[in-house]
Parts: structure tokens; sequence; C-alpha cells
């Protein structure tokens, strides 16, 4: 993809307005600071722990947006009284395909940033984005996985249209327990 893609959300009564865009290394300082939180270590896939670390998963972003198989955002927040945004979250795109149906999506949200919607709405976004800019290239659905005792993101699921498809089996160790899937089609 050649162009930086930028996705914006309109700003609601409770929260300012986003913006989502591809994860930069000037993002580092921040990724290191939210990887801090332990319920973000508890749930999250990858973690960074230090600068190098990050720098490496920033490195990664960037390769899968080259290769047009992985595309990772930054959500950003506007903050009264400052030119510069805050980041409050990630959502991604990843395991596309050429010519394949299904993709997966995953998210997190800074804990600072918690229970004001960040998360649903940036899902969404990053939702129309994919099926606008891969149905012809024959995507039709979209996977969301989650632990069973992730019930704050069984509710981004849910508050996403991403209905309840199936239970599936813990895969140790990277999903240690039981877990959800759920599945949004195109045009749902
Ligand atoms: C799951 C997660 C992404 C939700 O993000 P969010 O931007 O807070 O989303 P929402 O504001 O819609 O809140 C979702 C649910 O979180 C819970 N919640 C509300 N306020 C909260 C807070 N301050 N702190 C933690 N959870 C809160 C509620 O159950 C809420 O559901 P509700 O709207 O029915 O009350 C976020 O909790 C997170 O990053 N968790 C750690 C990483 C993770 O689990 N990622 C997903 C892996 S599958």
């Amino acid at each position: 993809m050649n162009t930086p893609v930028v996705l914006q959300v309109a700003a609601t009564p409770d929260s300012p307005a986003l913006v989502l865009r591809p994860w930069r290394m000037e993002d580092i300082a921040a990724l290191v600071e939210v990887g801090r939180d332990p319920a973000l270590r508890q749930w999250a896939n990858s973690v960074v722990d230090n600068a190098a670390d990050g720098a490496r998963w920033v490195e990664a972003q960037q390769r899968g947006w080259a290769v047009g198989e992985r595309f990772g955002f930054a959500v950003l927040e506007a903050q009264p009284g400052s030119i510069r945004e805050q980041l409050v979250g990630n959502v991604v795109l990843k395991e596309v395909t050429s010519g394949k149906p299904e993709a997966e999506v995953g998210y997190w949200t800074a804990a600072h940033a918690r229970g004001r919607g960040v998360a649903p709405r940036a899902l969404e976004a990053l939702t129309s984005w994919a099926f606008d800019t891969f149905e012809a290239d024959g995507l039709k659905r979209l996977k969301l996985l989650h632990q069973v005792d992730n019930l704050a993101s069984c509710r981004v699921a849910q508050k996403s249209r991403y209905d309840f498809d199936s239970i599936l089996p813990a895969a140790p160790p990277s999903f240690p327990r039981d877990g959800h899937l759920h599945i949004r089609r195109t045009g749902a």
C-alpha cells in the first residue's frame, strides 16, 4: 500500500475524535508506557517491554504493511489544550491473503482510556476500511477471537456486531484457555 492510510472517527459527547494511522517509530515511548499495564500483559498477544523491543515491534508492523498481510494502526486521541495527540490504542487487521475469504482483527486500549468506547469505535473504522479495501479481492468475513473470561473483549465484539459463532478449544501457550470466535460478515 503506497500512501499511508489514515482513518478518522468522529467525537462523541463523552470522547474526543480518534485518528487511526500506521505505527511509527515516534510511538515507541508511549508503547512502552502502555505496556506496563498488567491487564494488557495478561490479554494481549505481544507487549513491548523497552525501547529496543518497541523498535522491533514497530518494524514488524511496518513490514506487515509493506508485505500486505498485516495492517496495524495506532489509535490516537486529541488532547484538550495540546497540539499533540495521545496514544490510546491499537487495532489490527491480520492474516490477509489475496483471494482468501477470511481475515482476523485484534485490538487493545491503553488503561487510561478504557471504558469510553475507544476499542469499538476504532474497530468499526477498521472493519469498514477492511471490507472497502479487500472485498474486491475476496474478503467476506472477519474473525475476532478472545479467551472466554475476557468479558471486556466480548463486549467489544458484541457492540461492534461481531456475532458469537463458536467456542474454540484452548491452544497453549498463546491461547491458554477456551475462547470465543466472533464473526462479522461483509454487509452486516
Ligand atoms: C478489551 C478492551 C480492548 C476494551 O477496550 P475499551 O476501549 O475500554 O472498550 P469499551 O469502552 O467499549 O469497554 C468494553 C468493556 O470494558 C469494561 N470496562 C468499562 N470500563 C472499564 C475500565 N475503566 N477499565 C477496564 N474495563 C472497563 C466494560 O465491561 C465494558 O463493557 P460495557 O460497555 O458493556 O460496560 C480493553 O479492556 C483492553 O485493552 N483490555 C486488555 C487487552 C485485551 O483484552 N485485548 C483484547 C484481546 S482479545
